[in-house]
């Protein structure tokens, strides 16, 4: 993948955090992530890339747009075949409410390389580049905290643990609490805060919990880029979930997947802020134009670019309006 592709990438995810934040507070969560989809969908239209999304808004009957296996990007047979992975508004409810850590996010890799994930649930553990190689998602949470304290050189109780709070979760809180660690629980988002593992800043050390599996591979991609780490198992519940599971080529439902079989290869992340977190600002409007806050890396490098961008809607229109 050509690495100017970083800088085309950023204008899709700017593009659909725009038009998402303008709904922010409103308490529309299904208007605002059609807002960003929207957006995101013309935005491809002028990168130089021959995409599949293979994780995106659902399956081709139930999305009208960016749904798996939908063909994005204005490229030709000299531009690369990638396999892309997006969600245009990660945290629907956080935008919709005003609250931190709503993201827009892409993922890239060379075609075939991203697990093509179903919409179900996964089981997830992600941690920084300090404890990787010491997670074990067949392992207790309380073992995994001690590993995770070990490779760190602290006490477990020095350890804290993100956790999405949902009653699927009163256990695994209850576990890591007894086992001393700190819990922070958020409303939603486990992509923003599986990244949080690996920012020092943030004080989070390990992600643990059920989310989606589509925001597993995101976040999956964005550890591979900054060198931590994660393993993930998908629930299949019930045959159809099981025959989801097959139709994407998943045969070992109970298989414990690891970042780089989530994402192989030569892989590139971006995101923006929609609301203001832990990770990025949100979008910041001023008169005639916003400032948008957003990150791009890649695996192969390691470089991590924080960007800055100023948008003057009289020069250049928001997707959209
Ligand atoms: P949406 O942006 O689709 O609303 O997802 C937000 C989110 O919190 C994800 O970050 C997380 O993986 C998933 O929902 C958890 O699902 P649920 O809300 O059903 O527990």
């Amino acid at each position: 993948m050509d690495r100017n592709l970083a800088l085309e990438v950023i204008r899709v995810t700017e593009a659909a955090a725009l038009s998402a934040a303008r709904l922010m507070g409103r308490g529309e969560k299904d208007a605002a992530d059609q807002a960003a989809v929207t957006a995101m969908r013309s935005a491809f239209e002028s990168v130089a890339i021959r995409g599949t999304v293979v994780i995106g808004e659902g399956e081709r009957d139930e999305a009208p747009m960016l749904y798996i296996g939908e063909k994005v990007g204005s490229g030709d047979a000299k531009d690369p075949e990638v396999d892309i992975a997006v969600d245009p508004l990660e945290g629907t409810n956080l935008c919709a409410y005003g609250r931190p850590n709503a993201l827009s996010v892409i993922a890239l890799a060379e075609k075939g390389k991203l697990l093509h994930a179903p919409d179900l649930y996964m089981s997830k553990i992600a941690v920084g580049s300090a404890s990787k190689g010491v997670i074990d998602l067949d392992k207790s949470p309380t073992d995994n905290l001690k590993a995770i304290a070990a490779a760190k050189g602290v006490y477990v109780e020095d350890l804290t643990a993100v956790i999405l709070e949902r009653d699927r979760h009163l256990d695994l809180i209850a576990e890591v609490r007894k086992a001393g660690a700190r819990v922070h629980l958020i409303s939603d988002g486990d992509v923003s805060a599986a990244i949080s593992t690996c920012i020092d800043s943030s004080g989070i050390d390990v992600l643990f919990g059920i989310g989606g599996a589509p925001e597993g591979v995101l976040a999956a991609a964005a550890l591979k880029c900054v060198g931590g780490d994660m393993q993930a198992r998908l629930i299949a519940r019930t045959p159809e979930d099981i025959a989801r599971c097959k139709a994407m080529g998943i045969e070992d439902i109970e298989k414990i997947w690891h970042m780089d079989e989530m994402a192989r290869g030569d892989v590139m992340f971006a995101a923006t802020g929609v609301t203001s977190g832990d990770l990025l600002k949100g979008v910041r409007y001023f008169r005639g134009g916003a400032r948008t806050h957003s990150l791009v890396m890649r695996s192969r490098s390691g470089t991590i670019r924080f960007i800055e961008t100023e948008h003057h809607f009289d020069r250049k229109p928001q997707f959209g309006s």
